[in-house]
């Protein structure tokens, strides 16, 4: 899970953002600093496929590319190109992302160890089915922002084998939301490989702003050891993370794609968002769901109700 404090954050909405985010996390309230339309509940995430058309391309390309009246005109990679495209094209399925009740669950410190292990479990699916995309695809541009010091699945594995054990790959199975998003990125990987950037995208750069503070957190609420069992959310190779970003988008920006591939990734880009909030719904419901409905019903059925 993604969920984000830039230690210098750079850009608007910045000053205040550090603080809201530590009250958010104190205050148990779910905030969304990405959504400028407030929160957009998970009770009304649209399903699966869905594909933000509203939210994102109400401007074209060249629009979104030029400054709005009165806007300043900056250098920071993040307020042009393919990058603006993204913050604003995704900036609804980000808010729903926020709102799921295990991401919101997590930040009030009610957050369980079997939830977030099974959290790591499925991340695991999804970053070996990502990783294993960006090592074999031909695609120059993925390959041109897949930087080692981004890889994610020997952290996991290391967080796997704190929870789990030394055998932990054989008390491992992919959810069917896991297996869901493996199965698109492998599908991706060999149809339109340029839409794996919506991939690195969502994912890296969610951990990336994310990274320090969500393991910090995790620590606290789990009661973990310092840095046992959330490897995951450090960087240990990317020593200056807003730099590391600036540089990705740079890159990003500079890629040699049309406006309809771009808005493909854009689409991509909240269909990513979407599986994510699946896995995040599969926490929700277990194992606290299934044991509720089993203890429901017999106190039914011993109720004569049933
Ligand atoms: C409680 C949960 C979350 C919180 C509080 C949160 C918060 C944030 C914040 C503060 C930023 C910096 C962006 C800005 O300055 O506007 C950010 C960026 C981002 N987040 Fe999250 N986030 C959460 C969950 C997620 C999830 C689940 C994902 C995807 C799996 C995600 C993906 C991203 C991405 C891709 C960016 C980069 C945005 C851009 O610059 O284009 N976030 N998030």
């Amino acid at each position: 899970m993604t969920a984000h404090v830039g230690q210098s954050m750079p850009l608007r909405r910045r000053a205040a953002r550090p603080l809201l985010i530590v009250g958010a996390a104190m205050m148990a309230l779910p905030l969304c600093w990405r959504a400028g339309a407030g929160f957009a509940g998970a009770a009304t995430a649209p399903p699966l496929g869905w594909q933000s058309a509203t939210a994102r391309h109400a401007e074209p390309a060249a629009v979104a590319e030029r400054p709005a009246a009165g806007q300043e005109l900056t250098d920071n990679p993040r307020k042009q190109g393919l990058a603006l495209m993204l913050d604003d094209g995704t900036r609804k399925s980000h808010s729903m992302a926020e709102n799921t009740q295990f991401v919101t669950g997590f930040f009030k410190g009610l957050g369980d160890k079997a939830s977030f292990s099974q959290l790591v479990a499925s991340l695991y699916f999804v970053y070996e089915a990502m990783e294993t995309a960006f090592e074999t695809t031909a695609d120059q541009q993925v390959r041109t922002l897949d930087y080692p010091a981004l890889r994610r699945l020997a952290a996991i594995e290391e967080d796997l084998a704190y929870f789990y054990g030394p055998d932990w790959r054989s008390q491992i199975q992919p959810t069917a939301g896991a297996r869901l998003y493996a199965e698109r990125v492998a599908k991706v990987a060999a149809e339109s490989p340029e839409l794996l950037i919506a991939h690195q995208y969502t994912r890296y750069l969610g951990d990336l702003f994310g990274g320090q503070m969500m393991g910090g957190m995790a620590e606290k609420s789990l009661g973990l050891e310092s840095g046992s069992g959330t490897s995951f959310y450090r960087f240990r190779d990317i020593p200056d993370p807003m730099a590391f970003i600036t540089e990705w988008y740079t890159k990003l920006n500079a890629l040699e794609l049309s406006t309809a591939e771009k808005e493909a990734i854009v689409d991509e880009a909240n269909l990513v968002f979407r599986l994510n909030i699946e896995i995040f719904e599969e926490l929700e419901g277990s194992p606290f769901a299934a044991v509720w409905q089993l203890f429901s019903s017999s106190v039914r059925s011993s109720l004569g109700l049933a």
